[in-house]
């Protein structure tokens, strides 16, 4: 098996956007409590935020945090999350069947993030609220002083605005399960309401408008097309999200899932294009990929999914999925497709951040460590600079059940020219089988192979866990190899590796 690429500075397909590393937290599970919060931990901080699960969160090189929600966003009161905590209400969080205590807010939530060393971004409640929430809440976080909201923030202890830039104008309102669920006609509608009222308030914020919850939902296409009609001239970005998970042991597809993405991302495109077109706009609306991630979402169906009117329990163990290789491999050829597509897609978060389908996972009173999926968003998110360029890759190919006939390697680069540094990107797709790849970088000042690392193992369902940590990490592949202006590297069955050349 094998793939030819070539690296050319002048195939430019756009500048990477640093906010495609972003991330999310939401008041779910064990996210903000034990997880990112645990007030009795050792290592717990004056504030109660666990200083280990930080430096992990600043290791991974998030940009932005999206934040609160996810489907917990729609039925939130901001306000129950902000002042003394022991004055803070307790609420049913119905999204999650759970017990919310509000003992992380707004508040104390953006102040965790600037230590991350991470930009806030906003969801705001389109589900059982509307305008006027939004906009009180606008004023809380991005207004200096002098008014009810703003003096209430500094009130708290914060003094200069947050200056929040990217809002969501609510969470999946495609979706049946969403709180308030709506029409496009009627969500649309509501959207451009709030984005207008918002701008009016301050009008170089950024607003994210929802698309579909996936590429698989009825409505796919259809609502897109509905709710750009009536938002196209107040928003700047439609979001998407997808979720991948190894289906019925078809491992050939799963590998593949960057196939379904390019796709989604291409059709969004592509619709958005169309009504822009219609309405004779030079404007053209960016992608935000604000949920993406592997989430084995039929066990959280299955097993974890709580019921009962009596039973609301506080931060229960939900969406803990534990990541092998092949899920990392996968986390991996996402970042791929996210990069290829750097000219339209803008913003991105991983899904999330803390124990809830995360790369980091914490136990309570214990260590926390990283799952395999942190090591290629790691990775990606330090090496990938500049631009992105399109490869014009030549690859082995082969036959998935449920995406067809693919390239068994997928590749991306990037390039920068200020400091002169590129770096490739690669995924062997087959299960059984090392692809020999060979990149021309003779159109690149290149002279030295700086690293080259891989995520592969044996047992391609090889994880971390609590009692064995490191079980699963980036290994250095010594096959890379640099000469005449060529390198070659082999990549392992089921791996993402990651090539940085100077
Ligand atoms: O990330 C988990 C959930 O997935 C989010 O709350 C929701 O927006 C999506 O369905």
């Amino acid at each position: 098996l094998g793939a030819r690429l070539t690296l050319d500075p002048d195939a430019t397909i756009g500048a990477i956007d640093r906010r495609l590393f972003g991330s999310f937290v939401e008041h779910l599970g064990r996210g903000i409590y034990d997880g990112i919060h645990e007030p009795s931990h050792p290592l717990a901080d004056e504030w109660g935020f666990r200083t280990d699960v930080l430096e992990l969160v600043r290791e991974l090189g998030v940009s932005t945090i999206r934040y609160p929600g996810g489907n917990f966003v729609s039925g939130y009161r901001w306000e129950d999350g902000i002042g003394p905590r022991h004055e803070r209400p307790t609420r049913l969080d119905l999204a999650w069947h759970s017990t919310e205590t509000n003992q992380v807010g707004l508040d104390e939530f953006a102040a965790w993030a600037e230590r991350a060393g991470a930009d806030v971004m906003l969801a705001v409640n389109l589900g059982t609220r509307g305008v006027a929430e939004a906009l009180d809440l606008l004023e809380y976080t991005n207004i200096p002083g002098g008014t009810t909201w703003s003096d209430a923030r500094i009130a708290h202890g914060r003094t200069a605005p947050y200056d929040v830039r990217m809002w969501c104008l609510g969470n999946e309102m495609d979706g049946p399960w969403q709180l308030g669920h709506r029409s496009a006609d009627d969500y649309g509608k509501l959207a451009a309401r709030t984005a207008r009222a918002m701008r009016q308030l301050d009008p170089s914020l950024e607003l994210v408008v929802c698309g579909s919850s996936s590429s698989r939902m009825p409505t796919f296409g259809a609502w897109e097309r509905t709710v750009l009609q009536h938002t196209y001239d107040d928003v700047d970005h439609i979001s998407c999200h997808a979720y991948y998970e190894l289906e019925d042991d078809d491992m050939g597809s799963f590998l593949a899932s960057a196939v379904d993405m390019d796709r989604f991302i291409d059709t969004v495109v592509a619709t958005a294009d169309q009504v822009g077109a219609e309405r004779r706009s030079a404007k053209r609306i960016q992608i935000s990929f604000d949920e993406w991630n592997v989430w084995y979402f039929r066990r959280y169906e299955e097993v974890d999914k709580i019921t009962g009117t009596g039973n609301w329990p506080v931060a229960p163990r939900l969406l803990e999925d534990t990541y092998t290789v092949a899920d990392a491999v996968v986390v991996g050829s996402l970042l791929v497709s996210l990069l290829r597509h750097a000219d339209r897609v803008t913003s991105a978060s991983m899904a999330q951040l803390v124990n809830v389908i995360a790369p980091i996972t914490t136990e309570p009173g214990a260590h926390a460590w990283r799952q395999t999926t942190f090591f290629p968003f790691a990775t990606t998110s330090r090496l990938a600079r500049g631009s992105s360029l399109d490869v014009a890759i030549s690859s082995s190919r082969h036959v998935t059940a449920a995406r067809g006939e693919v390239d068994v390697v997928d590749a991306v680069a990037t390039w920068d020219e200020t400091t002169g540094r590129s770096a490739v990107f690669l995924v062997n797709r087959d299960e059984h089988r090392p692809a020999t790849v060979t990149i021309d970088v003779s159109r690149l000042p290149v002279t030295r192979v700086t690293e080259c690392r891989t995520l592969s193992d044996d047992d391609p369902f090889a994880i971390n866990t609590v009692d064995d940590p490191e079980r699963v990490q980036l290994i250095d592949n010594t096959t890379a190899e640099l000469t005449d202006g060529r390198v070659s590297v082999v990549l392992p069955p089921v791996s993402w590796t990651a090539l940085a050349l100077a």
